[in-house]
């Protein structure tokens, strides 16, 4: 395989680059524990390099109890015994950047575990403690403090308030965690809480991290009052979401981000349905990019996709910032499979789990998606085992399901578990190449027997899959000119379930999704094709298939 050739490097990387998540748990295990591990990156790391990726996106890697998969905090400048050292994450983060690739690590602003030293801190001082102003106690409603503060629900299902006990062991106050009870709420408006979270910041950032992921960002300023929410009349503003105080956190961090030599990138997970609300968080003077959940969450439907690339384009544009584009994570089902269902739209609260799929669509539209993706200006982001073509696991057992999702909805939500399944690098059994020989334990979840044809060893060097794909691809959009700069418009007249639209230098890009087959052009050549066994002297475009074309 021939190497990927260098991206252009200019200072503001994330502008237009490939970023590829690392969920660590579920990336190689190194040790045989069943567990990912940083040494397992590191030995792999060529092969993130050859992909053709530009920067790694990790999820959390730091000391934790592990209740959400690491994202509950309990050390920022320690990483987690079962993923490695400081030392391991260090030398990590040196021979990705001799290769080439950015390092973004993750940070939750709000919360930490409940194991973390300023929570226990808190509950062994009891209340009226300074160490509780950190957080959000208080105390209960009810004759005798039973009720809960508030009517806060946990985004996981069950209450927002969790009661701790007195240090003489009788009933006390309650905590606020918008997550699970492991992950108590940081209280922002408590100055302590900012300047640690900048410290830790600056601890990464002089490690040499190129940029963070910023968890949860809408969600860490809370209005002191802690106001019932009425869902039949929300409170306005909203109590706990998109709140304007929560923006001088992500000032105060762009101001430390812009002062090194080499600006840091910041990137908000921002759940918000309104454009303008979510452009205010790539402000100039805040955030540089945010995922693109509308993206993610859309059909695969031509004017719903066009609909959500115009108001994409028009949001970012209005602060300036690069668009993204992004189609899975670890947090939602994989669009192999979302893609071959009759609704192939996504939603927390519409996983759809376990209805029909057929994956041989799912397959196809995922490569058309993937050009479509890489063909528009911005950033994307990759979420791991997308290159190899992998699918929601739906029949993991309930007794190995992990996810607090699972646990705190007693099933009713599936949870997260089906998208975060080991990748299988090799082999034809499990742990495919995951764990490696003789070791201990079995991979933390179970990886389905199908995915033998799908490890990157499977696909190595064959022309059809679904890794050659992704590597192909990669490699074209860092060499095509009319992919450089942010020039986009669509092409008229290119007909109902078409997206068809123009770059710089006689680049277009044309996705039918119509139903149908579509005529291709006669002006031009073909540079790239998603489908395996396209054949352009045919002169047609089958469905669900992407083109890029240059212009003759
Ligand atoms: C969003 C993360 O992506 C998800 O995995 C996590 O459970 C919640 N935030 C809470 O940190």
């Amino acid at each position: 395989m021939a190497e990927q050739p260098a991206p252009a490097p200019h200072a503001q990387w994330w502008r237009d680059a490939v970023i590829y998540q690392v969920y660590p748990r579920s990336f190689a295990d190194s040790d045989g524990d069943g567990i990912g591990d940083l040494t397992g990156v590191r030995d792999r790391l060529p092969y993130l390099a050859e992909l053709g990726v530009d920067a790694l996106w990790f999820s959390p890697w730091y000391a934790s109890p592990q209740a959400d998969a690491g994202y509950d905090v309990a050390d920022y400048r320690r990483i987690d015994p079962a993923f490695g050292t400081l030392a391991q994450a260090e030398a990590l983060i040196a021979e990705a950047h001799e290769l080439g690739l950015k390092i973004v690590v993750d940070v939750v602003p709000n919360h930490v575990s409940d194991r973390h030293a300023w929570f226990q801190e808190a509950l062994a001082a009891g209340p009226g403690a300074e160490a509780r102003e950190l957080f959000w106690f208080r105390a209960g409603r009810g004759a005798g403090g039973e009720l809960p503060p508030n009517d806060w629900q946990s985004v996981f299902g069950g209450p927002a308030w969790t009661r701790t006990a007195n240090p003489d062991g009788s009933p006390g106050e309650w905590y606020l965690h918008l997550f699970a009870p492991e992950q108590p709420d940081l209280n922002w408006n408590n100055p302590k809480v900012r300047e640690e979270h900048e410290s830790v910041l600056r601890f990464w950032f002089d490690r040499g991290a190129d940029g963070v992921r910023i968890d949860s960002a809408t969600m860490p300023a809370k209005d002191p009052a802690l106001p019932d929410f009425d869902h039949d009349a929300p409170p306005v503003p909203h109590p706990y979401i998109d709140r304007d105080d929560v923006h001088g956190i992500y000032r105060a961090w762009r101001a430390l981000a812009d002062s090194y030599q080499r600006p840091r990138a910041l990137i908000g997970e921002v759940w918000l349905a309104d454009p303008g609300r979510f452009a205010n968080y790539l402000r100039p003077d805040e955030m540089h990019s945010a995922f693109n959940f509308d993206y993610l969450n859309c059909p695969w439907d031509a004017a719903d996709l066009r609909r959500v690339i115009d108001a994409t384009l028009a949001a970012h544009a209005s602060v300036g910032a690069p668009a993204s584009w992004v189609l899975s994570n670890h947090d939602v089902t994989r669009h192999v499979t979302r893609y071959g269902r009759a609704d192939t739209s996504f939603g927390m609260a519409l996983r759809q789990h376990a209805t029909p799929t057929d994956l041989d669509l799912g397959t196809r539209r995922a490569r058309a998606a993937l050009l479509l993706d890489l063909a528009l200006p911005g950033g994307c982001y990759l979420y791991q085992g997308e290159e190899l073509g992998l699918w929601e696991v739906e029949d993991i057992p309930d007794a190995q399901r992990q996810d607090p999702i699972f646990h705190r909805t007693g099933g009713t939500d599936i949870g997260r578990d089906g998208c975060r399944v080991p990748l299988p690098w090799s082999g034809d059994r499990p742990p495919f190449g995951f764990s490696p020989e003789g070791a201990t334990a079995q991979p933390w979840l179970p990886q389905p027997e199908q995915w033998a044809g799908h490890t990157a060893q499977a696909q190595e060097g064959r022309p059809d899959s679904m890794l050659t794909f992704y590597r192909t691809a990669l490699r074209a959009r860092r060499t095509e000119p009319g992919l450089r700069g942010e020039a986009f418009g669509w092409l008229p007249d290119s007909g109902a379930g078409v997206l068809a639209f123009a770059r710089g230098d006689g680049f277009t890009c044309l996705a039918n999704l119509s139903g149908t087959a579509v005529p291709l052009p006669a002006d031009a050549d073909v540079v790239l094709a998603s489908a395996p066994h396209f054949d352009p002297a045919a002169g047609e475009l089958p469905d669900d298939t992407t083109v890029w074309l240059r212009r003759h």
